[in-house]
């Protein structure tokens, strides 16, 4: 089984250390950087846009991945892709032409994800998921991070794991929202291959580590009979 991805959000690092934040991605075993962009209407909170993203691009040795939590996201796809994103998630609950959105998306050279809120059924997106590289089941509702996780998510990973099995498609699943080294195992079971983690790292001790523990959770469960 391929190994799952990493992704440190940097949501919950120390903004006047960004570069100090960056370097400690780019030295652990994390896989890419999860950039959260929150425009004060689709989510209840304000984070930072395409310039920000432009400045870490020059520091980071990994793929920019990049959530976008914004009302017509189409209307900032170039720019964002421009900023140096390489995997682009727009919300399913922002897009009256999704099918159109992901196009446009995959057309600018990133990586075309959709993300589902909590509330939103993963069924929606069966006529649609052959089409998508990503598929982010929030955990949380999105806007803020260090929330409480959801546990619904995982009966909805689950769904979601089987339907893109059978139609064999592509979609990597991601999970974001309150994970962290209580949940990681369970959510690898489930089928997710993307750990999105903001709190659980930034927020902890030794953040290096908690990178490395996500990453070393196995997907097995340990059998001793
Ligand atoms: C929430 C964001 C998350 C956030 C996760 O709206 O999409 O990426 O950073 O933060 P934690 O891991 O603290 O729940
Ligand atoms: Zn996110």
């Amino acid at each position: 089984m391929k190994k799952h991805l990493v992704a440190p959000s940097l949501l919950a690092a120390d903004f006047l250390h960004l570069a100090a934040e960056i370097k400690l991605v780019n030295e652990s075993s994390a896989d890419w950087f999860h950039l959260d962009v929150m425009d004060g209407r689709f989510v209840p909170n304000i984070s930072y846009g395409m310039d920000i993203i432009a400045a870490i691009k020059t520091q980071a040795t990994k793929p920019l991945d990049v959530h976008l939590m914004i009302e017509e996201p189409e209307k900032y796809i170039t720019a964002f892709r421009k900023a140096g994103a390489d995997v682009i998630t727009v919300h399913y609950e922002a897009c009256r032409h999704l099918h159109r959105v992901v196009q446009e998306i995959k057309e600018s050279g990133a990586q075309a994800g959709v993300a589902l809120n909590p509330h939103t059924p993963v069924a929606l997106l069966e006529d649609i998921i052959e089409d998508l590289d990503l598929v982010l089941i929030m955990s949380v509702n999105p806007g803020f991070g260090g929330q409480k996780f959801i546990y619904q998510s995982i009966p909805k990973i689950k769904q979601l794991h089987e339907m893109i099995t059978v139609r064999n498609a592509t979609a990597l699943i991601e999970v974001d929202g309150g994970v962290g080294q209580q949940n990681a195992q369970q959510l690898l079971l489930a089928g997710a291959q993307v750990l999105v983690a903001g709190s659980s790292v930034f927020k902890s001790d030794d953040p290096n580590l908690a990178i490395q523990r996500l990453k070393d959770t196995g997907h097995e469960v340990h059998k001793f009979v």
